[in-house]
């Protein structure tokens, strides 16, 4: 494994997560969000690509204006127009695509090699000549021919870009395709590579990682993993995973995470599954009696990674599941005194009720008080 010394992390969910089908945040939630996301220590904040809408601009400019620690960039085309955008606006850096397999190649712009690499040529030389400190994205890098790619990236490197992007645009890599793709191009380049992945096989933070693994600087995510069609590698997974599995340390404030979901949930209106992992209702509930009675001895039992590293709390499920541990550790928290046999009832109580998934206290203390057991 070959991790370089300073792993990046770039925050899109201004930017790509605004292309979620049903989401449009307000200027105001952008300029929130990307405090919220400066705090929490993104590296690199996407804030929009200008050309889009009078909106989107706008929130570029009222972006560019805030006092942040993470570089804020912009995104576009390869071309004169969008450059002149950001220039315009006065963004420091630019992050630029231009689609390079063959599909891209013959269908969005009915052009040869030769003259695509002209094109991106003459972009990054106008970006660079304009004082931008540029990316260079290959779109859909994952379908082009791998030779064609280096030449690509050879160019944009000599035409001064500082940073080469690959994005995975149809999420079609696999964790094993993505580091033979990276190591590949890591071994071409001086400058540093980003990776863009996409989720459409739910393989989007694996691919990430996998692409850090082989010397990727920069990651791309989004909060609650916002994006086109399944969207991008969730912040909440990378981070935690960088951090709790890569061992990283990076200066990112996880006990942000909850709060940047909650935001980005509200302001997107989009809520994320009970079993999301890190940020899901039930990534830190813990239901059948041996699990409960284990936690209840040592957390780590279950859980490869604290609750509390992330602000958020451990919850013990009582259903038909539950186990006599996790009866003996409600009758404690709530107070009772209580006899083995006493354990016994309410867990018969409770197992004769096997449509309800979730007693709560209140309920539980009604039934243990119904069956004579006093305080
Ligand atoms: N670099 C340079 N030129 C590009 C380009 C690229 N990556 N992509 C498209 N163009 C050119 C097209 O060839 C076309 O040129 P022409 O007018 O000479 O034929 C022109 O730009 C208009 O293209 P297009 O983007 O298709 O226009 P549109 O009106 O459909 O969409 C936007 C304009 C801004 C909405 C669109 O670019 C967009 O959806 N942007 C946000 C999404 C995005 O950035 N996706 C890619 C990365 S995830
Ligand atoms: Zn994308």
């Amino acid at each position: 494994m070959d991790l370089i010394a300073k792993i990046e992390i770039l925050d899109s969910t201004l930017r790509e997560g605004e292309q979620t089908p049903g989401v449009s945040f307000s200027i105001n939630e952008k300029v929130a969000l990307a405090k919220r996301l400066d705090a929490f220590g993104v590296d690199f904040i996407e804030l929009g690509h200008p050309a889009v809408s009078p909106d989107v601009y706008e929130a570029v400019e009222a972006l560019n204006d805030l006092d942040l620690n993470g570089k804020k960039m912009a995104h576009g085309r390869a071309s004169k127009s969008d450059i002149n955008d950001v220039v315009a606006i006065g963004v420091g850096w630019m992050g630029f695509f231009f689609g390079t397999s063959p599909l891209s190649l013959k269908h969005k712009f009915n052009v040869t090699k030769s003259e695509a690499l002209n094109r991106i040529e003459t972009a990054v030389k106008y970006g660079k000549d304009n004082g931008l400190k540029l990316r260079f994205t290959a779109e859909d890098a994952s379908r082009t021919d791998i030779d064609f790619l280096i030449q690509v990236g050879q160019l944009v490197q000599l035409a001064g870009a500082d940073r080469f992007s690959l994005a995975d645009t149809v999420g079609c890599l696999t964790p094993a395709k993505t580091k033979e793709l990276v190591n590949c191009i890591v071994c071409e380049l001086d400058i540093p590579v980003h990776i863009h992945c996409h989720n459409d096989f739910g393989m989007a933070t694996a691919n990430a990682l996998s692409a850090l693994e082989v010397g990727a600087q920069c990651v791309d995510v989004a909060v609650n993993g916002l994006g086109e069609r399944c969207g991008l590698p969730p912040l909440a997974e990378v981070v935690t995973s960088l951090v709790n599995l890569y061992k990283v340390n990076g200066d990112w404030d996880l006990g942000m995470i909850p709060e940047l979901t909650e935001l980005v949930t509200s302001f997107s209106k989009l809520e994320s599954t009970d079993n999301q992992p890190i940020v899901g209702k039930n990534a830190f509930s813990h239901k059948a009696g041996l699990h409960v009675k284990a936690v209840v001895k040592d957390p780590k039992s279950y859980e490869a990674i604290s609750p509390e590293s992330l602000n958020r709390k451990r919850t013990l499920v009582i259903d038909k599941y539950t186990g006599r541990a996790a009866i003996e550790n409600k009758f404690k928290s709530l107070g009772f005194a209580y006899k083995k046999h006493d354990v016994t009832a309410v867990l018969n109580m409770i197992k004769s009720r096997p449509e309800k998934v979730d007693w709560t206290n209140e309920e539980l203390i009604s039934h243990i008080k119904s069956i004579g057991i006093q305080v």
